[in-house]
């Protein structure tokens, strides 16, 4: 008997607990639709390590994802999207793959009125350049300044996202980018800033607070999100209404602590149990 593709879950893919914001957002969009997800404890963070490792290690997870039966492949790290996006759709040619830099990119550059825009994320994903080029390319004449803030994911993952810990920390990375006293003059200051690192919205209230009120703050979950139901449309693979399958959850390591830190970002509790360990 023939397999009905639409049934197939949407596979979901990051390097650790970060892309549960991303998960979120889709089944806020995607009702209907069912997910794999893998989050790669093991070998987090991505955003440390070289390209090459990067690119091994995103082939490696969504081979696992492929072979499990998915029907289109979400990227949900910015650091796996800004390096092996191309790798991946090349490896799988039969399943369309999407990633969370270019609909961050996007949301950028509709959100800028001055065309300054400033992108946050890993070191790897800043380094490569992939969100300068996404942006550059969808609106050539924009300023961007692109920064590195890891110690984010350290204090999201430790659910430190708010007081004065993460306060002083967003004053260290982001006040020399933006106008505050020590900053730029207000007419060089960005009037957008694009998180793009999956464990950022968890302190976007924060960095919001630290930037103040005339910067808009972007999380590219939600237009990634836009961007998976425009293609499932397009592709005709949406699936039928309907109760969608549960969603399920892979990890590389220990399923306590990705219950435990993945609640945070999913904004549900988890339980080990729905957490099943594979090892790649
Ligand atoms: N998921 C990664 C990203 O969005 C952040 C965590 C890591 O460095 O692996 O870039």
């Amino acid at each position: 008997m023939q397999t009905d593709t639409t049934r197939l879950p949407i596979g979901v893919f990051d390097s650790g607990v970060g892309g549960l914001t991303v998960l979120r957002a889709l089944r806020q969009h995607l009702p209907a639709e069912s997910f794999l997800y893998l989050g790669d404890t093991a070998r987090l963070p991505y955003g440390t390590k070289s390209p090459q490792s990067v690119m091994r290690y995103a082939l490696q997870c969504t081979r696992q994802l492929v072979e499990r039966g998915v029907k289109m492949l979400v990227v949900a790290c910015n650091t796996a999207s800004a390096v092996a996006l191309d790798a991946l759709a090349q490896a799988w040619p039969e399943v369309p793959v999407v990633g969370v830099v270019r609909p961050g990119a996007r949301a950028g550059c509709a959100a800028t009125r001055s065309g300054r825009i400033a992108v946050i994320a890993t070191e790897g994903t800043v380094r490569g350049g992939a969100y300068q080029r996404a942006i550059q390319e969808l609106c050539p004449e924009a300023h961007i300044v692109a920064k590195a803030c890891p110690l984010f994911v350290a204090l999201a993952e430790e659910g430190w996202t708010s007081g004065p810990v993460a306060e002083a920390v967003a004053r260290e990375y982001l006040e020399p980018l933006f106008c505050v006293p020590g900053g730029p003059g207000a007419a060089q200051a960005p009037d957008t800033l694009v998180l793009g690192c999956t464990h950022f919205p968890l302190l976007a209230g924060t960095v919001a607070r630290v930037v103040g009120p005339d910067v808009a703050v972007i999380d590219s979950a939600q237009t990634a999100a836009a961007e998976v139901a425009d293609l499932l449309a397009r592709t005709g693979l949406a699936a039928p209404k309907g109760s969608p399958a549960p969603t399920r959850f892979l990890a590389t390591d220990d399923p306590g602590r990705f219950a435990r830190v993945g609640g945070l970002f999913l904004g549900r509790t988890l339980a080990p149990d729905d957490v099943a360990v594979v090892d790649l």
